[in-house]
């Protein structure tokens, strides 16, 4: 039993900046599931949106966040949140992140770039390659910081509840159960304050942007443990993932259309104008659906991205990253159009929580991707992601020291039953948690990404159904390893997403059904499963 005064599952940009702000309360582990580097955060790409250039507003920050929110965004919180984004910035510039800027009368001023659905530049970024710089800075702090411990390569299992113990003293989380890669065993991890900072679940989806370790374990994790789940219907299609046969999850950031890229069929044409008055840079939702029905209308495979009327120099100057992956590719951005579709890129659902990322857990917190604050409503703007990791988990790291004030541990009261190991059996054929897996994605894909129906949710529903049960037969009799996690966690989190569209009888912002083709007042409110216990 390891017992500390705070536990942060996660290496993103949310769980670093949190576990920085605790290690001045007490002890701090953060768990990884793999190496601390492997994160969502250290894949974006676009970069952070805040209120910086002169022509610029709170107010119209706010006004794009509710717009590309299709009704549904909590407005205190996108309020919150967009108005303490300087500071937050400003404190990953004081950790040493680096954005990019430029000399203006001998005065450095920070470059602000543009993505879809922001009226404004206000796009922070390093690069094409934000996200890693953010990492990478945050990593070097905690590593340096006394009272923080890494254990990677652990894999958070489930939560220990009150509920879990059997115990009538309401829903309280007292720890994890955490499975040791290297010796195969499950460790008991003791805390009054516990911290999901998992991302997203992007892998649920035969095409995604995401990393392969974006597979909803928060989500999963505070669903078995009665947390609240909201809005997971809505999950974010990035229009511009690259089109090739060898380089999958390869994002193309919307930056480039930012920077004047515009999106045309195999033909040359453009084709955004059909759509929506602001062509390629329309919000996401409406890019990538537009994409899916210029696709299955012509028959073609991808759409592409036309950069070429910027020079070589600025591309390889401003995007980095890409210009030589495409290049290893044979793909010349600045003579050749970029073939792209869209993918799973963002889960704007999650646990729900408040501003401070507290859960309907006493004890559980959920900052990033895997909380659901009100801040998205129904579609993410572009970059706001990174700027609501920075601040709720700033905001979660006072709250959860005022909700839960050092000293005063309830963990004495409780005493917490090492995991029980059933069968010990290894599993014996792989290729069936992997014909599962791929099982999974692929439905998803088909029945429940970019265009639904109450028949292919159906149809989805009754397959996972049959595949949670098999998956819980093998989690039952072998031992448990972290691809049968994994699975048993994209299972979960694929029955939430089709359980929470099959809810919603209107479309809205991410969730488009053909049975329903438009926005319903009735059906405008947040979408709320919780397991009975
Ligand atoms: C991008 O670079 O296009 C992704 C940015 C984001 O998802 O916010």
């Amino acid at each position: 039993m390891k017992t500390y005064d705070f536990l942060v599952v996660g290496s993103g940009i949310a769980g670093l900046s949190f576990a920085l702000r605790a290690a001045a309360h007490g002890s701090v582990a953060i768990l990884t599931k793999r190496g601390a580097e492997a994160s969502n955060t250290a894949w974006a790409q676009g970069g952070i949106a805040t209120v910086m250039a002169p022509d610029d507003s709170m107010d119209l920050h706010v006004a794009d966040t509710l717009d590309a929110g299709a009704g549904l965004c909590n407005e205190e919180v996108v309020r919150l949140i967009v108005g303490e984004g300087p500071e937050c910035i400003g404190e990953l510039i004081a950790r040493g992140v680096q954005f990019d800027s430029h000399l203006e009368n001998g005065v450095s001023e920070i470059d602000l770039g543009r993505e879809g659905g922001h009226t404004r530049r206000r796009i922070l970024h390093h690069g094409d390659t934000t996200g890693k710089e953010i990492a990478t800075r945050l990593l070097e702090a905690c590593r340096r910081t006394a009272g923080i411990t890494f254990y990677e390569n652990h894999f958070a299992i489930d939560l220990i509840t009150t509920a879990r113990l059997g115990l009538a003293t309401g829903d309280r989380c007292l720890g994890l159960y955490v499975l040791d890669e290297a010796t195969g065993e499950v460790d008991t991890f003791r805390s009054d304050r516990v911290v999901l900072a998992t991302g997203g679940c992007g892998r649920v989806y035969l095409y995604t942007t995401n990393p392969k370790i974006a597979t909803g374990d928060g989500v999963a994790m505070a669903w078995r443990a009665g947390a609240t789940i909201s809005n997971m219907e809505f999950i974010q299609f990035h229009p511009t993932c690259l089109y090739h046969p060898t380089i999958k999850s390869f994002l193309i950031t919307e930056a480039i259309r930012g920077e004047g890229g515009v999106l045309v069929g195999a033909d040359g044409q453009e084709f955004m104008q059909k759509y929506d008055v602001r062509k390629s840079l329309a919000p996401r939702d409406i890019v990538a659906r537009a994409i899916d029905r210029e696709i299955k209308k012509t028959g073609h495979a991808c759409v592409y991205l036309d950069i070429t009327s910027k020079s070589r120099e600025f591309l390889s100057e401003r995007f980095p990253n890409i210009y030589e992956t495409l290049l290893n590719a044979g793909i010349d951005m600045a003579n050749d159009r970029i073939p792209v579709v869209p993918a799973a890129h963002y889960q704007c659902g999650g646990i729900r929580t408040d501003v401070n990322g507290a859960t309907s857990l006493r004890g559980l917190y959920a900052i990033g991707e895997v909380g659901c604050t009100g801040l998205h409503g129904a579609n993410r703007l572009a970059s706001n992601s990174l700027l609501e990791a920075a601040v709720v988990a700033h905001r979660a790291a006072v709250d959860i020291v005022k909700r839960s004030p050092m000293g005063q541990t309830v963990l004495e009261e409780f005493k917490l039953p090492p995991w029980k190991t059933g069968a010990v059996t290894d599993v014996d054929e792989l290729v069936v948690i992997y014909h599962n897996w791929d099982e999974i994605r692929r439905l998803m894909w088909d029945y429940v990404s970019i265009v639904r129906t109450g028949k292919r949710l159906q149809r989805a529903a009754t397959r996972l159904r049959n595949l949670q049960r098999e998956v819980q037969d093998f989690y039952w009799n072998f031992k448990i390893t972290s691809e049968l996690l994994e699975l048993r966690n994209l299972a979960q989190v694929a029955a939430l997403i089709v359980d929470s569209a099959s809810q919603r009888h209107e479309s809205r912002g991410l969730h488009y059904t053909l049975d329903f083709p438009d926005p319903d007042e009735r059906e405008r409110h947040d979408s709320l499963l919780r397991r009975v216990l």
